[in-house]
């Protein structure tokens, strides 16, 4: 059985004393939660880079993972104001967020460069976190296995099985992100078999069983449940909500119970 992911992905919130508020917050209403339950539930968070060494600091004794939000294609050198693959492993992390809407919008990546920088990471011992959905506008023109099937090869293209297996994707619709709107679970889990189905034809059914796909947007504390227990749907990354300790908390809490039955 997969293990579900559950993460938080911060976005640009959260300067390094509301980092420290936060992460004790997060502290206290989830670790009991872990220590009344031994079902397994991989919780990430993804700070901002200036928080990533507070939040390591703080989360040592607990078992929460830490992740970025971007970083560099390059091993090293003169790229003024980037972040590379060793200086986010050397700090603590386990994962690193690529290819975010909000970066492919914002930022112009590619599934090219995310590509490049998920080979980076991985080279790393970094598990890169892919992310792929489709817009408002493509899903209402019936396109939506197109461009994830795009951006899927795309992101992963020349890796090896073991190089695929070690990924995780997230599945984010556009449309859904910090509007409030979520895909239904139906809508989400089809998607998701789309993925798995893709990685298998593409890969191995071996290397697609074994991959863990998120979906993100909006989901919540009170959607989680109902998202979670999709079959394909292997996790969150979780945006709001993620904000709120007491949410969170909520999220991780629906993913246990959900990996319990
Ligand atoms: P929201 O949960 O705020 O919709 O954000 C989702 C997201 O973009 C996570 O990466």
């Amino acid at each position: 059985m997969r293990k579900k992911l559950i993460a938080g992905n911060w976005k640009m919130n959260k300067d390094i004393h509301e980092t420290a508020t936060l992460v004790e917050q997060l502290k206290n209403s989830i670790t009991p939660t872990i220590q009344n339950s031994n079902t397994p539930v991989d919780i990430l968070i993804c700070p901002p880079f200036t928080s990533l060494v507070i939040a390591k600091m703080m989360i040592k004794e607990v078992p929460l993972k830490l992740g970025a939000q971007n970083m560099s294609q390059h091993e090293e050198g003169a790229y003024t104001g980037e972040v590379s693959a060793k200086m986010l492993k050397s700090i603590g992390c386990d994962y690193v967020i690529l290819g975010h809407s909000e970066r492919r919008q914002y930022f112009k990546e590619t599934n090219e460069l995310i590509n490049a920088k998920s080979k980076q990471a991985l080279k790393h011992g970094l598990t890169p976190i892919i992310c792929v959905g489709e817009t408002l506008e493509e899903r209402e023109a019936g396109v939506t296995e197109d461009i994830i099937k795009t951006q899927v090869k795309g992101v992963l293209s020349e890796m090896t099985s073991d190089e695929v297996a070690k990924c995780v994707i997230a599945y984010e619709p556009v449309w859904a992100i910090g509007t409030g709107k979520t895909a239904t679970p139906e809508q989400a889990n089809q998607v998701h078999q789309f993925i798995r189905k893709l990685v298998g034809q593409l890969y191995s059914w071996t290397v697609a069983e074994k991959l863990i796909i998120q979906y993100g947007g909006s989901m919540n504390d009170k959607n989680a449940a109902e998202l979670l227990s999709q079959s394909d749907i292997d996790g969150g990354l979780i945006g709001g909500a993620s904000l709120k300790a007491d949410a969170f908390a909520a999220i991780v809490l629906a993913g246990m119970e959900v990996a319990k039955e």
